[in-house]
């Protein structure tokens, strides 16, 4: 039977469950290829992969890089000052020549929500959003139901508490529609100004205080204040919200005696999350970014090749 194909990879909704519990399942085999001495397969050889990134970027950028050499593709790093953009060059101009230079996939990371669709509609290379403004960051969510996944065996009735600046927040966004596609219950918390508004749409609980969100939480996941994407100040002191909003060990005591500690990164250490839970035993922070890896070269493979072409690991 001829396998579901991902075309593009914009948001979670390109996704069914079937496709992304490929992703994953894909995932664990590129893990253990990880893990080798030898970290290399030649399933993408002759492919080309281009890095399209005008936004500040460590994890996600350098991990496609490495996710893309790893399957043996060609990978190219493009954008930030060093492109033509710097010049006055547009999207569509910048998408258009390196389309022309027979991409295969082109992973795309851009401040403007819609700009990774933008890219699919004028390019024939497949698409991967890499984080669109404060629209969706889906290879980050499945990167993170991968690692509750390792750790937890299933996603299925776990409560996962998503906590902080939910509304600049496209890990967020793209968490809230993934875990409970994948059976998980999500609950949001953070200060009533940085709730996205209609966040009743999105079908899962709300909290403006942390407490409520973290009792018997199995995952808890923080996120950073997104500052680059604050427009008015929607809330008074660093220090305030630090004290009112950050995770310390007293806090995290609310929450299951098991819960495991996640965060996408950047960490700003001291506000969102104190310094003793980011390098305690219950932090898989580190976990999430080997995960990266594997999941970004899950996504490669699927996006770059035949539905039925083996992995050759
Ligand atoms: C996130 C992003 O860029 O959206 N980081 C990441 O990809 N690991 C979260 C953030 O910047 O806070």
């Amino acid at each position: 039977m001829t396998e579901e194909r991902l075309r593009h990879l914009l948001g979670i909704r390109d996704l069914s469950k079937t496709l992304a519990e490929r992703i994953l399942d894909t995932a664990e085999t590129f893990l253990e290829v990880t893990r080798r001495p030898v970290r290399k397969v030649p399933t993408l050889r002759g492919k080309t992969v281009l890095n399209l990134f005008f936004e500040a970027s460590t994890r996600t950028r350098s991990s496609f890089e490495l996710a893309g050499k790893r399957l043996g593709a060609d990978v190219m790093n493009v954008g930030g000052s060093s492109s033509s953009t710097s010049k006055g060059e547009t999207l569509r101009d910048t998408v258009a020549t390196l389309d022309a230079m027979h991409a295969d996939v082109i992973v795309v990371r851009h401040g403007a929500s819609g700009a990774a669709s933008y890219v699919a509609q004028r390019a024939r290379a497949a698409v991967i959003n890499a984080g669109d403004g404060m629209h969706e960051h889906p290879s980050q969510a499945l990167l993170d139901s991968f690692t509750i996944r390792r750790h937890k065996k299933s996603l299925q009735g776990l409560r996962v508490a998503i906590c902080g600046d939910i509304a600049h927040s496209r890990v967020a966004r793209s968490n809230a529609l993934l875990l409970p596609m994948l059976g998980a219950e999500v609950v949001l918390a953070g200060p009533r100004t940085l709730l996205p508004l209609g966040v009743e749409s999105w079908g899962v609980k709300s909290y403006d205080r942390l407490e409520p969100a973290l009792k018997n939480a199995d995952v808890v996941m923080m996120l950073r204040i997104q500052k680059e994407r604050l427009g008015a100040r929607l809330f008074s002191t660093l220090r305030e919200y630090s004290q009112q909003f950050g995770l310390t060990s007293a806090r995290l005591a609310l929450a299951k005696s098991d819960a495991v500690v996640m965060h996408p990164g950047p960490v700003n250490r001291g506000v969102e999350i104190a310094d003793d839970i980011v390098d305690g035993s219950r932090s898989l922070i580190l976990d999430q970014v080997e995960a990266g890896v594997a999941v970004r070269m899950a996504i490669l493979y699927l996006c770059a090749t035949d539905p039925d072409q083996s992995i050759g690991a």
